[in-house]
This record gives structure tokens, sequence and C-alpha cells, in this order.
């Protein structure tokens, strides 16, 4: 997915790129100075509940996420960010304080289009691949240590942001990260994310964001795609 720039000074020197994560599939659907698409969702609206309900995803993705990729769109139109996938411009603009906007929006566009993927529907296998389950055990000590690490960030994260499952090459941590940033500027490779704006829970579970968190945490983590995006 990750490939080397096609285009010259977009946005300062080219910084070297992490190992490409399975992040928004559309990149690899999408040709040369094509506008980026909103990603379908993998599921049904109804396949996350009770935990997300149809009417949250509906506006999470059919709104909020949709506003991310259409501004990214506006932004880059005649621009060189045009013939770059959403990874290559979060790397090119993370930091410039001339393209805070499009950073802000293209890395929403990534961040979404991975979170619908680090979710399965309720009632799919919770069985971690052993690959996983291996790593886990080395960073965590077992997985109810991971999951206790990873709600604290989740829950502790002040305001709107993310909290991830990231891979630092040869082992496993947690981190959480404000508003639109995500790891892939720090060169952390993204396992699992869970979203922590309030867009993604309000509606259900109004200020009960730990509420939120575990429940996610408990029954909609895709331990397959974690795994998926170690290899
Ligand atoms: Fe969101």
């Amino acid at each position: 997915m990750t490939s080397s720039p096609r285009s010259g000074s977009a946005g300062g020197e080219p910084r070297p790129a992490p190992r490409p994560p399975a992040g928004d599939p559309s990149d690899e659907q999408r040709g040369p100075a094509a506008q980026h698409p909103l990603p379908p969702l993998p599921y049904e609206l109804s396949a996350l509940e009770p935990v997300i309900s149809a009417k949250t995803l509906s506006f999470h993705h059919g709104k909020h996420h949709k506003a991310y990729v259409d501004k990214t769109n506006e932004l880059i139109a005649g621009t060189p960010f045009a013939e770059l996938s959403l990874e290559e411009i979060v790397l090119r603009t993370a930091g410039d304080e001339h393209q805070t906007s499009l950073f802000d929006n293209a890395a929403q566009a990534w961040n979404h289009a991975f979170y619908w993927r680090c979710l399965r529907p309720i009632g799919h296998s919770d069985a971690i691949p052993a690959t996983l389950a291996r790593k886990i055990k080395d960073s965590f000590g077992d997985v109810g240590a991971l999951k206790q690490q990873f709600a604290k960030a989740a829950i502790e994260q002040f305001g709107s942001g993310w909290a991830w499952l990231v891979s630092d090459g040869s082992q496993l941590r947690v981190c959480k990260t404000s508003n639109a940033d995500d790891p892939l500027p720090q060169h952390l490779r993204p396992l699992l994310t869970i979203d922590v704006w309030e867009h993604a829970y309000y509606l259900d579970y109004q200020n009960r964001r730990p509420d939120h968190v575990h429940a996610v945490l408990d029954r909609l983590m895709n331990w397959e795609f974690a795994a998926s995006n170690l290899a």
C-alpha cells in the first residue's frame, strides 16, 4: 500500500515510511490523482448492536467519516497531494504548521477506515491467533493485562482522540493520541484502535465512556485483523 512518493516537494522532505499497516483499503483501489472514496463499512449497520447501535454507526460512518474524506479531497484537489495515498499525506503533513487542516482531515479519514476494520460483528470469533497471542504474552503477560492498559488509555484520553495497540517492531504497546493524531508519524505500526471521540458513543452511552470502552474491548475487537497487521 505504501509506495514511493510519486510527486515532488509536497510538504517538505519525505519522511521514511513505517511498515505499511492494513489501513484504508481504498488506497489500494485508487489510481493516480483520483479522489479518495469513502470506504464502505465491512459489515451491516446493525452488526455491532447492542454495543454500537445502527444509528451511531450510520452517523459515524455516513456523516463524520464522510466529512473527513470529502474535506481531504477538497484540500488536495489540484495539488501534488492529489497523487498520494492517505497514508502518504498523513506522513508528509504531520507536524507541518502550514498543513494542519489537511493533516487533520486525512488522518481522520485514515483512522476511521482503520477503525472499522478493528471491529468484528457480534457473534464472530473472539479467538486470538497464535502469533498475536505469543506477542501479547511477551509484551503484557496476558490478554487481561493488555485489555486493562488499553481501557485505561481510552478512558483517560482527555477530550477527543484514539487509543491504540501498536507494534514498535519488537514489542507491542498501548498508546493514546489526541484529536486526529495517530501513531503513523511515530513509526509505530497500528494493530488495533478505539475511537473515543464523543461522536463514537454519545448517542448510545452519553457520558459513560468507560462502559463503551469496556464493551468494545470485550465484544468487538477483531483479533484476526490485529494479527494480520503484524505480518
Ligand atoms: Fe470517529
